[in-house]
């Protein structure tokens, strides 16, 4: 089995996140729309927002440029760097720390986390941590929403074979080998051939998440603290939900 190498893998991955984000249809739909939408569904007009998993601040500076005050956590350095130097002048921060091991000072109206962030958390054990440190980072009556893979559609639907995108002068096109076992972790072996500014690498990317049932997640909630935990399915895929999204409250 791949090892679980996340800050390694988003390391070596940051500089072409932004061309590889573009090809998935999974972030159009989680985008801040979405996000706009559960805020109003819930009734909250949240103005501190905790960006969960960054990355390189698709969400983050989007929810900024909307006037949110954003922060933006994530393990990878090389993600933050380049959030940062996108930030100019809008309401956004970005430190660099494993969810579990945050600790501000403040406590936030809300927190999202956009594109499976939270497969991440491998172990049982460990996505109980992390999300018991989102949970205390919020305030009284705020709201955790994040999106998280369907296990049954990733076991009934063909395994993603390849990919290419282009933003600016970057052209990315990979190759993807995957397995899916049972107990719901998916791992996947990516060969990526970058043209950028005229110059061709080629890079190996290999990485591992664990893609939970909504039973699965709402234990892991509840043991966190999270005494409601809602899910709705997204993303219908001949019938089937290729992603639940979930909105937990702290009371
Ligand atoms: C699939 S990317 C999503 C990035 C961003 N949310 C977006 O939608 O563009 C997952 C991100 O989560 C971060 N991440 C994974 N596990 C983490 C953890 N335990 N604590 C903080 N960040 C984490 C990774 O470094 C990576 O940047």
């Amino acid at each position: 089995m791949i090892k679980n190498k996340v800050t390694d893998y988003y390391d070596k991955k940051a500089k072409y996140y932004d061309v590889w984000n573009i090809h998935t249809i999974r972030l159009t739909y989680v985008d801040i729309n979405f996000f706009e939408k559960v805020f109003m569904e819930h009734g909250i007009i949240p103005r501190t927002v905790l960006d969960v998993g960054c990355g390189t601040g698709r969400l983050s500076l989007g929810l900024a440029k909307k006037g949110y005050m954003v922060t933006g956590v994530d393990v990878s350095s090389k993600s933050v760097e380049i959030a940062k130097n996108k930030v100019n002048d809008y309401p956004a921060k970005f430190v660099v720390s494993e969810i579990s091991k945050y600790r501000p000072s403040e406590r936030f109206d809300c927190a999202v986390s956009g594109d499976d962030v939270v497969g991440h958390f491998i172990s049982n054990s460990y996505a109980v941590r992390s999300m018991s440190a989102v949970f205390r980072c919020l305030k009284r009556g705020g709201i955790f929403i994040f999106d998280a893979a369907n296990p049954d559609s990733k076991r009934r639907y063909p395994k993603l074979k390849g990919w290419s995108a282009k933003l600016g002068s970057i052209k990315i096109k990979a190759e993807r080998r995957s397995t899916f076992y049972d107990d719901g972790t998916y791992e996947w072996s990516d060969k990526l051939k970058v043209y950028d500014n005229g110059k061709y690498t080629s890079m190996h990317l290999e990485n591992k998440i664990k893609i939970r049932s909504p039973e699965e997640w709402t234990r892991i909630l509840n043991k966190a603290g999270f005494s409601e935990v809602e899910h709705r399915p997204a993303i219908l895929q001949g019938g089937i939900p290729r992603i639940f999204y979930y909105v937990a409250t702290k009371y």
